[in-house]
């Protein structure tokens, strides 16, 4: 078989792979098999840059964008629908449809209402080669590059009867445990929390980076096809299904209904089995089938009158407010949480519920007795949403204020300047926060002591045996032995995890310590950048802010953190435990001078590497990343379909241009 043939065939098995996968919820080969796959197609498509596709399944993750989405006009705008938050209004829809198609019988076809935000994909000879996000209805973002690395939206259909060019809308969306895993990992690093999936899918589908969008994993589920002829008979639901077998996900849970207790029927049937859905939703979505009935109905000038959107009420109850009381978090941060007479909510009785911060307490202006309005909502936690108007004029007991002293361990509490919220500064001794820095440091993505859970820290804790990381080195079985024998197991597992966590790579390490705004990325850049901690500690914020991708306020957070005597003892003790305070000699070896005194500038879309680890092997090998092409650029590391501006500019200036495979020779990466 010629490498192209070879190629093609590769392309087509993942193809089939990924839809089985990310579509069908069945692999057909495991991970290991799919990656070498992978590998082998990168590598035949590096060496035939002639056959080079954007729609191979090695180009998900592409090019990134340097300036704003381009705008696209939708060929037919992106209507919304109208909504309705009861059964008489669709009650009423029914009939005015029933009216509208002067007594003919028809179908409803019953769909969730997805919660995330709505994209229109267009194919061309089974192809994908748009996507553009609503946006104003008539013209909306071109977010193809993006779009592409959403695994479960084909990029190349299967073999159909599809015309040759069509377009198909639905719903992007992050998927709870996607976006639950993004709010830890936001939470560890310090940033700021996305509200819930759909504002999350949005961010990131707006992000110009597509390695943060293919990393974040989006989903999508169609539900709209539109169609320029239809046969007289053609249908929605049947369309979606055809849709189903060229590959794209089209949701199971839709139903044909021809009656209005039908439609009522999913609607309670749903209302309650949402929660279990993978996928946020908010509501119902009624479709006329018969695409010809469709048209007979029409559009008014916003929605179509074929479809309403039934949204789920977020359920809400009064209750009477008995006090507040004050929660900390493992950075200190201290949140209010209403405590109330117990009142059922949606299945679950809901005594405690959340107040955010200062800020939405004070706007409250709470009063002990007062009745509140409490919610549950697509979150997981309750809310209170307000007090409750109907027992307004009462007379009411005394307001209520937020604590003054830390809950946990009596530290007058503190705000800092231009931030929401208040928190407690004992970070050495307030117990929740030790906790939680032992949580974080013993954490999957840090250390890695998958058991340790919370509740054996829990015990420790308790038991004496722990106040600060480098204390779970000292913990010896006779001191677990001897205590009740429930826990004895987990904690036996926890030691043997313990003492693995000592070859953790040193990058891995300084994550773990749980420095502000040290997240993931930033310890790996100052692992690599100093080498080993004692340089790191030695650092001057100069030489902090010198490192490319450390900001200011990552740079003070070091450098306060190293300057802090008890850190220092910390990182002392660590050390005696056999930690890795230095990258590997692995790593070190892997270093070399190869690239010193180069400044390198990269370009394009690559095969072997993503442009970070281009960027961390050009500092590997002692070079310099620069952003723009100057008379002082050493060479360009150009990979496919580099910028027309760059390559004159290169030209220009005299500037080499190295191939993604020269490079790896170059540096002996190859
Ligand atoms: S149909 C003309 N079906 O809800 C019909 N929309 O205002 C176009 N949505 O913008 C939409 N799930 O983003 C349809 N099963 C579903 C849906 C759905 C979620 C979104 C969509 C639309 C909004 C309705």
């Amino acid at each position: 078989m010629s490498e192209q043939d070879r190629i093609s065939l590769l392309r087509q098995e993942l193809h089939a792979h990924n839809h089985a996968y990310y579509v069908l919820n069945a692999p057909t080969i495991s991970d290991r098999e799919f990656d070498a796959l992978m590998v082998e197609l990168a590598e035949l498509e590096a060496r035939h840059p002639e056959l080079a596709d954007p729609n191979s399944p090695t180009q998900r993750v592409g090019s990134d964008l340097s300036n704003d989405f381009p705008t696209f006009e939708h060929r037919r705008p992106m209507l919304s629908l109208a909504n309705t938050y009861n059964r008489q209004d669709v009650a009423d829809f029914f009939n005015r449809v029933r009216e509208g198609l002067g007594g003919e019988d028809f179908e409803i076809c019953c769909e969730l209402k997805f919660d995330g935000l709505s994209i229109s994909l267009h194919y061309e000879h089974g192809r994908l080669v748009r996507a553009v996000t609503r946006g104003d209805g008539v013209r909306g973002d071109d977010v193809t590059p993006n779009v592409r690395t959403i695994r479960s939206i084909p990029l190349q259909l299967e073999p159909g009867s599809w015309p040759d060019e069509f377009e198909i809308r639905g719903e992007v969306l992050m998927p709870w445990t996607s976006f639950e895993r993004l709010n830890r990992e936001r939470e560890q690093r310090e940033e700021p929390l996305f509200a819930n999936p759909r504002n999350a899918a949005s961010g990131t589908l707006k992000s110009k980076t597509t390695a943060v969008v293919a990393e974040r994993r989006l989903d999508a589920y169609l539900y709209y096809l539109l169609t320029d002829d239809p046969a007289p008979d053609a249908a929605h639901y049947e369309l979606l299904q055809q849709a189903r077998q060229w590959g794209f996900k089209v949701s199971t849970d839709m139903r044909k209904c021809s009656t209005l207790d039908e439609v009522m029927a999913y609607i309670d049937h749903w209302d309650e089995a949402r929660r279990s859905l993978p996928v946020a939703t908010d509501g119902i979505v009624l479709k006329v089938n018969s695409l010809r009935q469709q048209r007979a109905l029409g559009l008014t000038a916003k929605s179509p009158r074929w479809a309403i959107a039934y949204k789920f009420q977020a359920e809400q109850q009064s209750t009477v407010l008995r006090e507040v009381t004050f929660q900390v978090g493992r950075t200190g941060v201290v949140t209010p949480v209403a405590n109330m007479d117990a009142v059922q909510l949606s299945g679950t009785v809901v005594r405690r519920a959340t107040l955010h911060n200062a800020d939405f307490m004070r706007q409250l202006d709470l009063h002990q007795g007062d009745h509140v309005l409490v919610e549950k909502g697509g979150e997981i936690i309750p809310k209170i949403v307000g007090v409750d108007e109907a027992f307004a004029g009462l007379p009411r007991g005394p307001r209520i204020e937020f604590a003054k002293v830390c809950p946990e361990c009596g530290t007058p509490l503190v705000q800092a300047d231009g931030e929401a919220a208040i928190y407690c500064p004992n970070d050495l001794r307030c117990p929740p926060q030790i906790k939680g820095r032992i949580e974080h440091f013993v954490s999957r993505r840090a250390m890695g002591i998958d058991s340790l859970g919370p509740e054996t820290i829990d015990d420790f804790f308790r038991a004496g045996l722990i106040h600060d990381v480098a204390d779970l080195y000292d913990i010896t079985p006779d001191q677990i032995n001897g205590r009740d024998g429930t826990r004895q197991k987990s904690a036996q597992r926890a030691i043997a995890g313990i003492a693995a966590s000592r070859d953790v790579p040193f990058e891995r390490v300084l994550f773990a310590l749980g420095i502000r705004f040290v997240g993931e990325t930033a310890a790996r850049t100052l692992a690599r950048h100093f080498g080993d901690i004692d340089t790191l500690a030695a650092a001057s914020l100069d030489d902090l802010l010198r490192v490319d991708g450390i900001g200011l306020a990552t740079a003070q957070s070091l450098h306060s953190w190293f300057a802090d005597a008890d850190n220092a003892m910390l990182i002392e003790r660590l050390r005696s435990h056999g930690l890795q305070m230095s990258i590997s000699g692995e790593a070190e070896a892997a270093r070399s001078t190869r690239l010193e005194g180069k400044t390198v500038v990269i370009s394009g879309v690559f095969e072997r590497h993503s442009r970070d680890e281009y960027k961390r092997l050009i500092e590997l090998h002692g070079g310099v990343n620069a952003g723009s092409i100057s008379r002082k650029t050493s060479f360009v590391l150009a990979g496919a379909n580099m910028g027309p501006a760059k390559l004159e500019k290169a030209q220009k200036l005299g500037v080499p241009l190295i191939s993604e495979s020269d490079f790896l020779a170059m540096t002996g990466e190859a």
